[in-house]
C-alpha cells in the first residue's frame, strides 16, 4: 500500500553520461506533464530476477514533455541501477507523475544546498531555480574523485564561486559546524547524499541551535537498500520466515511473499514500514534517517525498506492489519 499514483507510458528517447558511472536517461512521457519542480522524483517500473518492482528516482530539469533521471551504477548491482544501464533508446516502461517530499519553502534568506556523491541529482534542480528565482545560495559538493562529480561543469558555470567542491581523494572533506555557523538566522539547508552525510547534518545542525525544520533532506538513489547478505526474518503472527537477498530490501521480500505492509517513501525517511523487532540474533544495520540515534540503538523497531541485519535471523511483528471487509 503506498500513496496514490497516475502511471504513464514512458519511452526511451536519449541516454548520456555525466560521469562514467553515471547514465542520464530521458523519457518521453504520454500525456500531460507539469512544470520542473525541483526536487521532485518519479517512480518506474523495472525488472529484478524478471519479476516487476518499482524504484524511485529525482526527476532533473529536462524539456516539457519528458521526465530524466541520473542513475549511479552500483558494483554488483542485479536491482534498480543494473536496469536503467541496461535500457536502449526506444525501450518502453512506465513512470508516474513526479511527487514532491524534498521542496524548496522559498521562505528563507539564503539557502545551503548540500550535495554528497550522485545526491547531487535533486540539489542540481534546485541550484538554477533558486539563482533564476533572485535567491542568495551557495553549495557544498563532495565527492570520492574530480571524475565522479556528476554536473560539476553546469554547476560551476551556475554558481560560480558559491560552489565549493571537496574531494576525498584529494582529503577535503565538509565542515558542517563551520558553514552552520556561518549562516543567517533564518537560512535553510538542503541536504542530499549518503546516510552518513544526512546524519552529520542532522547533528551538525542540532549542535548550532538551528531549528530542525529549516534542515530539509533526502536519502539519494536506491544505494541504502542491498547489502552483501541475505538474512532471514521470521514473522511468527503469520507463522512465515522470509530469506531477504542481498539484492533486495527487507520490504521487496516481504511484499513479494505476500505479507501485507504500508510503506511509502522506501528510502528511510517516511516511517511508514516501521516494524516491531521481537527477537534479533544478528545485528541491525539501521540505515534509515527517521529514527533517532537513541532510538536505533534500542532496536524495538526498524525500517523494513532500507534496515538489515545481516548473516542471521530476525523475528518481527509488522504491525498492520488489513481493514476488515
Ligand atoms: S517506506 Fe518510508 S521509511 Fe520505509
Amino acid at each position: 500500500m503506498r500513496s496514490r499514483q497516475e502511471w504513464r507510458q514512458a519511452r526511451v528517447i536519449d541516454i548520456a553520461h555525466p560521469t562514467e558511472d553515471v547514465r542520464a536517461v530521458t523519457f518521453a512521457v504520454n500525456g500531460p506533464l507539469s512544470a520542473f519542480d525541483p526536487g521532485s522524483h518519479t517512480n518506474i517500473r523495472v525488472m529484478i530476477h524478471d519479476a516487476p518492482a518499482i524504484r524511485t528516482y529525482t526527476v532533473l530539469p529536462s524539456a516539457p514533455g519528458t521526465l530524466k533521471i541520473a542513475v549511479k551504477l552500483h558494483p554488483n548491482s542485479r536491482g534498480g541501477s543494473a536496469w536503467v544501464w541496461s535500457l536502449n533508446p526506444g525501450d518502453v516502461t512506465e513512470m508516474t507523475t513526479p511527487e514532491n517530499r524534498f521542496e524548496l519553502s522559498w521562505r528563507a534568506s539564503h539557502y545551503l544546498l548540500i550535495a554528497g556523491g550522485i545526491g547531487v541529482t535533486p540539489i542540481f534542480g534546485m541550484a538554477p531555480a533558486l539563482i533564476s528565482g533572485g535567491q542568495s545560495v551557495r553549495m557544498i559538493y563532495g565527492g570520492r574523485s574530480q571524475a565522479q562529480l556528476a554536473f560539476r561543469d553546469e554547476l560551476e558555470t551556475l554558481l560560480g564561486d558559491d560552489l565549493e567542491l571537496f574531494v576525498e581523494e584529494e582529503g577535503r572533506s565538509f565542515d558542517l559546524d563551520a558553514e552552520f555557523s556561518r549562516l543567517p538566522l533564518d537560512a535553510e539547508s538542503y541536504v542530499c547524499g549518503p546516510i552518513g552525510l544526512l546524519n552529520a547534518s542532522k547533528a551538525a545542525w542540532q549542535r548550532a541551535g538551528r531549528p530542525m525544520s529549516r534542515l530539509r533532506f533526502e536519502v539519494f538513489g536506491d544505494s541504502g537498500h542491498y547489502g552483501e547478505s541475505a538474512f532471514w526474518v521470521e514473522i511468527p503472527a503469520l507463522r512465515k520466515t522470509v530469506e531477504v537477498r542481498p539484492d533486495q530490501s527487507m520490504l521487496e521480500a516481504l511484499l513479494q511473499s505476500g505479507v501485507d505492509m504500508v510503506y511509502d517513501c522506501q528510502r528511510g525517511e517516511c516511517g511508514l514500514c516501521a516494524v516491531g523487532v521481537l527477537d534479533h540474533e544478528a545485528t541491525i544495520d539501521h540505515r534509515d534517517v527517521f529514527f533517532s540515534p537513541t532510538e536505533r540503538a534500542q532496536n524495538v523497531r526498524m525500517c523494513a525498506c532500507v534496515s538489515r541485519a545481516p548473516g542471521g535471523t530476525i523475528s518481527i511483528d509488522t504491525g498492520y492489519q488489513s481493514a476488515p471487509l
